[in-house]
């Protein structure tokens, strides 16, 4: 068995606003089909039908101020879902799950962003997943001023983008302290060289991690 718990590989991309998760994630895909790997490709808050609404109600503005524990609960209902239809059949069957952010997000942004106790967070993990983790979390690091600026040439920010900049520091802080915490988990990758240095280090890893799965 080559993850933890089940036959499949669960990859996530975790990092602050506009660092190239997405983008990454677009590289990832095409490496895994060109090595011939099954994956499945979702993203967090979202993933199922029930959980993509959740996103609606978590991203878009509403005339109501959403308290910090709303937010966190309605962040781990969208993951229980997502787990249940998503992420667990796949991983079940033997495939690759590539997963734009998961719960070291909600670590990061609704524990240091919102201020919520971790304690609290790691109760509702282990209410929604028991033991289950991410095999591998690539983290994808920059200075906050670089991610905003690319987020604000992509056009209208959501109720998260527009936090202050002390918001996205404590973000920041806080992924890089879990990724010297977890450090079996996690490989940091520094987004701020041009595209193409980002996505030959992100084949390295992935040479790295998945050369068994991939028959090399
Ligand atoms: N290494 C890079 N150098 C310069 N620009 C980049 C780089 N990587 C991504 N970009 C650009 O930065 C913008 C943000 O990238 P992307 O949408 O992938 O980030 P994200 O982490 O998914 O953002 P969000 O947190 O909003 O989901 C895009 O316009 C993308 O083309
Ligand atoms: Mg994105």
């Amino acid at each position: 068995m080559f993850g933890r718990q089940y036959p499949g590989f669960f990859i996530t991309i975790e990092g602050g606003e506009g660092v190239g998760k997405t983008t990454s994630s677009t590289y990832i895909k095409s490496w895994l089909e060109q090595h011939g790997m099954d994956y499945v490709h979702t993203r967090e808050p979202g993933g199922t039908p029930l959980a993509e609404k959740i996103r609606e109600l978590l991203l878009g503005h509403s005339e109501e101020a959403v308290a910090a524990s709303t937010e966190l609960l309605l962040m781990f209902a969208a993951r229980a879902q997502h787990l249940d239809q998503v992420i667990i059949p796949a991983l079940k069957v033997g495939k690759v799950v590539l997963c734009d952010r998961f719960t070291d997000a909600t670590y990061a942004y609704q524990g240091a962003g919102r201020g919520l106790s971790n304690e609290h967070i790691a109760t509702l993990e282990q209410l929604v997943q028991g033991d289950f983790r991410p095999d591998l979390t690539i983290l994808l690091d920059l200075p906050v001023v670089t991610g905003m600026t690319r987020v604000r040439q992509r056009g209208e920010l959501d109720r998260f983008e527009q936090e202050a900049l002390t918001f996205f520091e404590r973000v920041r802080t806080a992924y890089l302290e879990r990724a010297t915490q977890f450090s079996n988990q996690y490989v940091v990758v520094d987004a701020a060289p041009a595209l193409a240095d980002v996505q030959a280090t992100i084949d390295s890893i992935l040479h790295r991690r998945l050369s068994v799965y991939a028959g090399e």
